[in-house]
């Protein structure tokens, strides 16, 4: 059987969520990456120092392996001493002064910016993107060195939302080109080509991404386990973004957006925006990267490209892929997973 070894992998943008879901759903996550960049949008949000060390104080609690219940497990692999997990926390972006910056700092991996109303749980962003208010919080964010992670779409219609988006990244990383930028779950061929325009510019991709176009979440039958934001595109954006990723482009970072809804918010006549792939995400991308043949260049785009971008030593963690059939569960504690009853060809088979 073939087998592949991934080494500390990590997941650069991940909702935990709070609450009785951060219970059920953390150690998903934390069976198998050695850190997640950990997305602030709680209701309400994270923006203070309290609220940020209590968040990661709920997150360790609820990723503590002495209290995992094994039998959870089963489906995913063999539970096993399988190492830490490393909350990378990040506060919700708004003006922010800089002693305030520089006292945060280090209890901090990035600050995450929304555009108000774009997504879930982001009513409190930012409402008009004026340069000259958001100078002091962004030249002190380059200063101490605190990148800057963007869900980078207008409020235009949606299939053209990221692109008009590409202005205000260029803008954003022309005014301050010692700010490091993230362009987050990017989904369109703009993008790619925004990358290399300039260098503090940088990318997460989901996996969900990479694999379904908006046929598959809308062209026959409405999949809402399939729905999120920013919604899936056209096959030639698809086929972008999956040759930056499948060549490990060094800019470029595998960040799940794993987000997890209860099934009823899901399927529902107003659902809501989200895609849980957490548990199955190192699968897919293994059976994506051999179906390429290019199994070789996963570690960088699950790992060491997040490492140097952002500076991480993550602690060791190993973990074991095998090629066989693997049947996807029907949900995880009531969270639907993508390809739900469905079977992959990759699965976790051991994690040390
Ligand atoms: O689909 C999404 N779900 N996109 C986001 O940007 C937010 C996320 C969530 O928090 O549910
Ligand atoms: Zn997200």
């Amino acid at each position: 059987m073939k087998h592949h070894t991934l080494l500390m992998p990590l997941d650069m943008h991940l909702h935990l969520r709070d609450g009785i879901m951060l219970e059920n759903i953390a150690l998903l996550s934390a069976y198998s990456f050695s850190g997640a960049l950990v997305m602030p949008n709680l209701v309400p949000p994270v923006r203070s120092k309290e609220e940020l060390l209590a968040y990661k104080a709920r997150i360790s609690q609820a990723v503590g392996m002495e209290a995992a219940d094994e039998d959870e497990f089963e489906e995913i692999g063999e539970f096993s001493d399988n190492g830490g997990f490393e909350p990378y926390m990040t506060l919700f972006y708004q003006n922010y002064d800089k002693v305030f910056l520089a006292e945060i700092a280090e209890e901090i991996t990035a600050i995450k910016l929304y555009p108000a109303g774009i997504t879930t749980n982001s009513e409190g962003g930012v409402k008009n993107f004026d340069l000259n208010e958001m100078r002091p919080t962004l030249e002190a964010m380059a200063e101490l060195n605190i990148p800057l992670c963007v869900h980078g779409e207008t409020d235009g219609f949606v299939m053209d939302r990221e692109a008009e988006f590409m202005n205000i990244y260029d803008a954003l990383a022309t005014n301050f080109p010692k700010l490091k930028i993230i362009m987050e779950h990017i989904t369109t061929k703009a993008a790619v080509e925004m990358l290399d325009k300039h260098p503090n510019l940088f990318a997460t991709i989901t996996v969900h991404h990479l694999l379904m176009t908006l046929d598959d979440v809308a062209g026959g039958m409405l999949k809402p386990h399939l729905f999120c934001k920013p919604i899936a595109k056209r096959p030639q954006d698809r086929d972008a973004l999956l040759q930056i990723a499948l060549n490990a482009h060094p800019k470029v970072m595998f960040g799940s957006d794993s987000a997890p809804h209860p099934r009823d918010k899901k399927e529902s006549c107003g659902c809501a925006a989200g895609i849980f792939t957490a548990p199955i995400a190192l699968q897919l991308l293994c059976e994506l990267f051999d179906k390429h043949g290019k199994l070789e260049n996963l570690q960088a785009f699950v790992s060491d490209n997040a490492q140097s971008i952002y500076s991480l030593c993550p602690e060791f963690k190993e973990v074991i892929l095998a090629k066989r059939p693997f049947k996807v569960p029907e949900d995880y504690k009531g969270v639907v997973p993508m390809y739900a009853g469905e079977t992959i060809g990759w699965a976790i088979e051991d994690v040390n």
